[in-house]
C-alpha cells in the first residue's frame, strides 16, 4: 500500500446510468449513480438520449460523488474512465470528461474495461469477502454473458460468452412480452418469487462448450404466450408469477450446468459473479445451493455494486494506478474493447 492516500475520482457511463466515485486506497468513499428515466417509454436505451443525458447529468453527479467524499478536487490523485465496451456517444462523454479533468489537475488518467471492472468489484475494501486468485467470473448483464477465468487482476480470459442475447436482454425481452416495463429483469424476479418455477417448461438451447445462447429461449417464449392467450385471453394476467418462475428457473439452470462445465474443464471452483443480472434472488440462492450440494465457493458483491456503478471502475484504477499503467490525453473510446 502507497504511502500517502491516493484518491481516486472514477466515472462510468458507458450505458444508460451516469455514474462517479471516489475512493482512498481502495475503500469507497462515495458511490453515485443517475438512473436515466428517459428510456422507460421506448421499452430499452436509445442511445442517442443516452448521451445527451449524460451530458446534463456527468457535472452534477461529479460534484455529488465530491462532496459526500468530503474530497477536493485538489486532493485528486487520478481520474479514471469506462473506455469500453459500451454505447460510443455514452463512451465519449465520461472520456471527454476525464481527459479535461486530468489536463486541468495535470493527474494522471486512466482507462478501464467495463467487463473487467464488475469483476474486480469483488476486490472493493469493504465487509465482503474476497475471492482468491485464480477464480471463475461469471459477468451477466444486459449486454454481456461471459465466463473468465481470472488469474490476476489485469490477467483475465473470456473462456465462454453468449453468441446472441445477453442473459439480461432474456429477461428483459420476456417482460416485454409480457407487458412488463423496461427494464424487466427485476419485476420478472419479484413476480417469480410467488409462483411455480416448474409450472411450464422451456426447451433448453444447445451450445456447445461454454458458450451461451437467449435468442431462441425468447422466441419459444413469444410463441408459448401467443398460444396461450389465443386459447385464454386472460392467460398472462393469471399465471404471471409461474412464467416468471418458469422462465427465471430455466434461466437460472443454463448458467448453472456452464459454470459446471466451466468448473470440470478449469478445476477452478470459486466464482465470483457480476453485472446487474446478478441482483437476481433466483441466482442468488442457486449458487448458494450449489456451495452446499456442488462444493463450490461463491462470491456476490454487495448490491450496490452489481449494476453498473463508478466504484467497480475506481477499484480498477487503483491497481493500474498502483502498477503506473497511465493513458495518455489520444486515448480513444471503444465500442468493443478486447481484454
Ligand atoms: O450491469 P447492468 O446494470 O447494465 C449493463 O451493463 O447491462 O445490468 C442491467 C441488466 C438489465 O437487463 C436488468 O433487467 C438486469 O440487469 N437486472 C435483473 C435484475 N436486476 C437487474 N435481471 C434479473 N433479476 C434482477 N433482479
Ligand atoms: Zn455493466
Amino acid at each position: 500500500m502507497p504511502n500517502n492516500p491516493v484518491f481516486i475520482l472514477a466515472l462510468e457511463s458507458s450505458c444508460d446510468d451516469t455514474a462517479a466515485a471516489v475512493l482512498e486506497n481502495g475503500k469507497v468513499l462515495s458511490n453515485v449513480v443517475a438512473n436515466q428515466l428517459v428510456h422507460v417509454q421506448y421499452g430499452g436505451v436509445v442511445p442517442e438520449l443516452a448521451s445527451r443525458a449524460h451530458q446534463q447529468n456527468i457535472v452534477p453527479v461529479v460534484e455529488a460523488a465530491l462532496n459526500d467524499a468530503y474530497v477536493e478536487k485538489g486532493s485528486l490523485s487520478a481520474i479514471a474512465f469506462t473506455q469500453g465496451p459500451g454505447l460510443m456517444g455514452s463512451l465519449l462523454v465520461g472520456s471527454s470528461f476525464a481527459k479535461s479533468m486530468s489536463m486541468a489537475l495535470g493527474i494522471p488518467l486512466i482507462g478501464i474495461n467495463h467487463m473487467q471492472a464488475h469483476i474486480l468489484a469483488h476486490f472493493i475494501d469493504n465487509d465482503s469477502p474476497t475471492p482468491q486468485f485464480p477464480f471463475l467470473g461469471l459477468t451477466i448483464s444486459g449486454g454481456h454473458t461471459q465466463i473468465v477465468v481470472v488469474r490476476d487482476y489485469f490477467d483475465m480470459k473470456i473462456i465462454g460468452e453468449t453468441t446472441d442475447d445477453a442473459v439480461g436482454e432474456a429477461f428483459d425481452k420476456t417482460a416485454k412480452i409480457l407487458g412488463l416495463p423496461y427494464p424487466g429483469g427485476p419485476l420478472i424476479d419479484k413476480h417469480a418469487q410467488s409462483g411455480n418455477p416448474k409450472a411450464y417448461v422451456f426447451t433448453k438451447p444447445k451450445v456447445p462448450g461454454l458458450d451461451f445462447s437467449f435468442s431462441g429461449l425468447k422466441t419459444a417464449i413469444l410463441y408459448f404466450i401467443q398460444k396461450k392467450t389465443l386459447e385464454n385471453p386472460n392467460f398472462i394476467d393469471e399465471n404471471i408469477n409461474d412464467i416468471c418462475a418458469s422462465v427465471q428457473h430455466t434461466i437460472i439452470e443454463i448458467l448453472i450446468e456452464k459454470l459446471e462445465m466451466a468448473t470440470k474443464q478449469t478445476g477452478i471452483n470459486q466464482i465470483a459473479i457480476g453485472g446487474g443480472v446478478s441482483a437476481n434472488s433466483g441466482i442468488r440462492n442457486a449458487l448458494k445451493e450449489a456451495e452446499v450440494n456442488r462444493g463450490w465457493k461463491t462470491f456476490i458483491p454487495e448490491f450496490q455494486y452489481t449494476t453498473d456503478n463508478a466504484a467497480m471502475i475506481g477499484i480498477a484504477a487503483y491497481y493500474k494506478y498502483l502498477a503506473g499503467d497511465f493513458e495518455n490525453i489520444n486515448v480513444v473510446s471503444k465500442a468493443r474493447i478486447p481484454f
